[in-house]
This record gives C-alpha cells, sequence and structure tokens, in this order.
C-alpha cells in the first residue's frame, strides 16, 4: 500500500494531498470503488448530503480502521439555518456509520444566508468533537471577505475552501487570497471532469515525464500545495490518480500549465454567486 503525503490544515489537522471524489457514484457503483481505493491506498474520501452516497461509503469502509480515514461531507444549501446544519451533520454520520467527519463544509454560499447563525451551529458540532474541522465549498474572495470576521469572531478555524480547480481554471488570485488567510485550497474536479484527458500541450508534458495527462494536471496542483479529489470509477484511473509522487514539475512547465487557462468553469448552477 503507498502513502499519500499529507497537509496540514490550520488547526493542525492532517489532510491526504488527494482523495476520491465520489459524486455521481452511487449505491453499489460507490461502495465498489471506495472498497477498491482503500486496497490501493487512498484513505481521504470526499463526498456530501447532497449525493445520497454516504450509506454506500458506510458499506466501503466499516471493516477500515477509522482513524486512519479522512472523510469529509458537506451541508447542503436549501433552507440552510443553525438546527438544520445540525441535524444535516447528525444525518450524515449516521449514514456514514461513524461519530465524526474529519470536515464538514458549508457546500455553496448565498448572500441571503445568515452565516453566523449557521456558523454557530459548525462551531458545536466542533466544540463537540463531532467535526473534527470546519471548511467551506465555492466560496470567491467576496465571499471569503464576509465569512472571515465571523469565523474570527466564533473562534472557529476556516480551514479549507473547495473549489473548481484545474488546467483550464486556474483561479490563482484565489488561491492568493487563501494562502494568504491560511485556507487551503482543495481542488475539486481536478480533471475538468476528463476535458484535459486530451490536452496536447499536457501530453507534451507528460512525454517527458512518462506521465499522463491526468498525471499532470494532478501534480501541477498539488505543486501549488493544493489538495485534490479526483473522482474515478476504474481502477486503472484510479492508480493512475495516485502515482503522481515520483517526478517533479520544472518550474518552466508549471508556468506553461498556469498559461494553458481558457476559463472554463463546468460546475455554474444557477444559484452560484461568482460574481457577486
Ligand atoms: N464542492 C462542490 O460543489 C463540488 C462540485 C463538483 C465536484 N466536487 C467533488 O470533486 C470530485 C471530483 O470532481 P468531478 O467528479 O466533478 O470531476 P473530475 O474528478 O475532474 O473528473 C472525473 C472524470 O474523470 C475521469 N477520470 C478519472 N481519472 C481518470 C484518468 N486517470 N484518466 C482519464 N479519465 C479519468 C472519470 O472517469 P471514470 O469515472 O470512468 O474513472 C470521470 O469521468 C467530485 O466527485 C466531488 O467529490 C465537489
Amino acid at each position: 500500500m503507498k502513502n499519500i503525503p499529507n497537509i496540514k490544515l490550520n488547526n493542525n489537522l492532517e489532510i491526504p494531498i488527494i482523495g476520491l471524489g465520489t459524486w455521481h457514484l452511487n449505491e453499489e457503483e460507490c461502495a465498489r470503488v471506495v472498497k477498491k481505493a482503500l486496497e490501493i491506498g487512498y484513505t481521504h474520501i470526499d463526498t456530501a448530503e447532497i449525493y445520497l452516497n454516504e450509506s454506500a461509503i458506510s458499506e466501503a469502509i466499516k471493516n477500515f480502521p477509522r482513524e486512519k480515514l479522512f472523510i469529509t461531507s458537506k451541508a447542503w444549501t436549501d433552507n440552510l439555518d443553525y438546527y438544520r446544519v445540525i441535524d444535516a451533520c447528525k444525518e450524515s454520520l449516521a449514514k456514514l456509520g461513524t461519530i465524526y467527519l474529519d470536515n464538514y463544509l458549508l457546500h455553496w454560499p448565498n448572500k441571503n444566508m445568515n452565516y453566523e447563525n449557521i456558523f454557530k451551529a459548525f462551531k458545536k458540532l466542533y466544540d463537540e468533537g463531532k467535526i473534527k474541522s470546519f471548511g467551506v465549498s465555492n466560496c470567491t474572495i467576496h465571499h471569503l471577505k464576509d465569512l472571515l470576521p465571523i469565523c474570527k469572531k466564533l473562534r472557529l478555524p476556516l480551514t479549507v475552501n473547495q473549489v473548481e480547480f484545474h488546467p483550464y481554471l486556474y483561479q490563482n488570485e484565489l488561491l492568493y487570497f487563501c494562502n494568504k488567510y491560511n485556507i487551503k485550497i482543495v481542488a475539486y474536479s481536478p480533471l475538468a471532469q476528463g476535458k484535459i484527458t486530451d490536452n496536447k500541450k499536457l501530453q507534451d508534458i507528460g512525454k517527458k515525464y512518462d506521465k499522463t495527462t491526468t498525471q499532470i494536471s494532478l501534480r501541477w496542483i498539488m505543486q501549488k500545495n493544493i489538495i485534490a479529489i479526483p473522482k474515478a470509477s476504474s481502477e486503472k484511473h484510479l492508480k493512475e490518480n495516485m502515482n503522481i509522487f515520483n517526478f517533479e514539475l520544472s518550474n518552466d512547465d508549471i508556468k506553461e500549465i498556469d498559461g494553458l487557462g481558457n476559463n472554463l468553469r463546468i460546475i455554474n448552477p444557477s444559484f452560484a454567486e461568482f460574481e457577486y
């Protein structure tokens, strides 16, 4: 079994730099893929109440030492208030068959939310040990500017911002902002849902290192000290996405990938507030 390197969050919790994304993995497929991933050496699993696969994950992890796992789940955005966060977490814990989450995220911000009220619930869960860390997802710099003073007031460390991040959406200003406040970025859709696989420049860079385009993209993300959670369902892809720790991209290659971006945002639902 291979060991995936960890990154330290601002509350000292360690998170494996590669995790398994599980969106669109439902029921039996999810249980099968997570079991296979654990065999291969994954220990970090990303889920959410909205993915409707927490029970399947529970089935896959039931014989695995809990302390070796890093499980992230997320509270969905609809009607979110203090009590819904508490209830949603309780439900996720029950479905996952665990007494704590390693990270629990606000899935989508929304300017009509009462953030202070909602974050008080996350703080209660954090103080009770039901969640080992707290984070957000899909936050722009504007959102973070609103949220950080509330976190400070509540003494609730904001550990991660999980956002879309891949060679076609290099969010360097957001990364700079997060680095400044010691918030780690978790890159979702790190393979642009497979769209980067046939990129010619990534293929050329890959030839130099004898790596695939997906491995080059994941390594580019990793060398920015960013955690990535690629979703994969075949054993071949699961193994390939973990096999990125035995080479290092040169600065020139990193710069070339930095410049690839065509600002392709794949996840852009109608309720998103990227521009606010
Ligand atoms: N917080 C949020 O709002 C949010 C939003 C979106 C996603 N996420 C999280 O991020 C995770 C990953 O994002 P994603 O699922 O959107 O997309 P992704 O990880 O960028 O791409 C997944 C796609 O890439 C393919 N793939 C995986 N490994 C590959 C490889 N080595 N070679 C070629 N193709 C490969 C997969 O195919 P196979 O399945 O056939 O292997 C699948 O079609 C999600 O599962 C979810 O956990 C969070």
